[in-house]
């Protein structure tokens, strides 16, 4: 089947902005098992969030991030983004509207490169592990809350079913294996756990090497 292409997933997450934040937190506490502020906490220093959506992540980062910035595709997204920049008073925080998959971002210029819920959506998400390696210095951590295959067979049978309709309406790959791409970009794995629902959860911390 067809799959979205960047004007496809900014036309998706354009309509969807919105009712975003209300969706998105119902999954995280019924399937995933509340990524969010697990995947903020292990951030340090220059933190690149790569498909920022509409900034949840934004006001949960801590003392030990310096500055932040959120690249996405959909302007939709990203004014949500913006504003809650402004309400926060989160001075260290930026969104710019881009591709992670070809970044504008200099070499070796980001300590963590943190994705929460976006590798299920990237077009190219190998594009999006080197793009990732690229940006980071040497033994800089990148940091993922993801779903994935579930850990139950039966489930992940029932995923694929439903896969055709979900990448259709939601851009969404609902049993994409973000280690996978990580790998082959040439990171170094250093944990995966798999947590909510049936295990479709995946939280991964990895690092380039130095
Ligand atoms: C499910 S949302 C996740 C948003 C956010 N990371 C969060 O945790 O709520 C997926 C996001 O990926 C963005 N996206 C998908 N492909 C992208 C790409 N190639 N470059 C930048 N953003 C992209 C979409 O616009 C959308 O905002």
């Amino acid at each position: 089947m067809a799959q979205p292409d960047n004007a496809r997933i900014a036309q998706v997450f354009d309509a969807m902005a919105d009712r975003y934040d209300s969706q998105i937190g119902v999954v995280e506490r019924r399937l995933l098992g509340r990524p969010r502020q697990w995947a903020v906490e292990q951030a340090r220093g220059r933190v690149l969030d790569i498909a920022v959506g509409t900034g949840l992540n934004l006001p949960l980062y801590g003392p030990d991030v310096t500055e932040v910035l959120g690249v996405d595709l959909s302007e939709g997204m990203l004014r949500l983004a913006r504003r809650r920049i402004e309400e926060y008073g989160l001075d260290h925080c930026a969104v710019v509207r881009g591709d992670v998959q070809s970044l504008s971002v200099p070499d070796t210029s980001v300590d963590t490169v943190l994705s929460t819920l976006t590798f299920c959506t990237i077009p190219d998400p190998e594009s999006a592990a080197r793009e990732a390696m690229r940006v980071l210095v040497p033994g800089g951590k990148v940091v993922l809350a993801e779903h994935g295959p579930s850990t139950s067979r039966a489930v992940t049978a029932a995923m694929r079913v439903l896969e055709p309709v979900s990448i259709r309406f939601g851009a969404d790959h609902l049993t994409r294996d973000p280690v996978v791409y990580l790998q082959r970009a040439g990171f170094v794995i250093d944990e995966v756990r798999r947590t909510g629902f049936a295990g479709v959860g995946i939280r991964v911390v990895a690092h380039s090497p130095s």
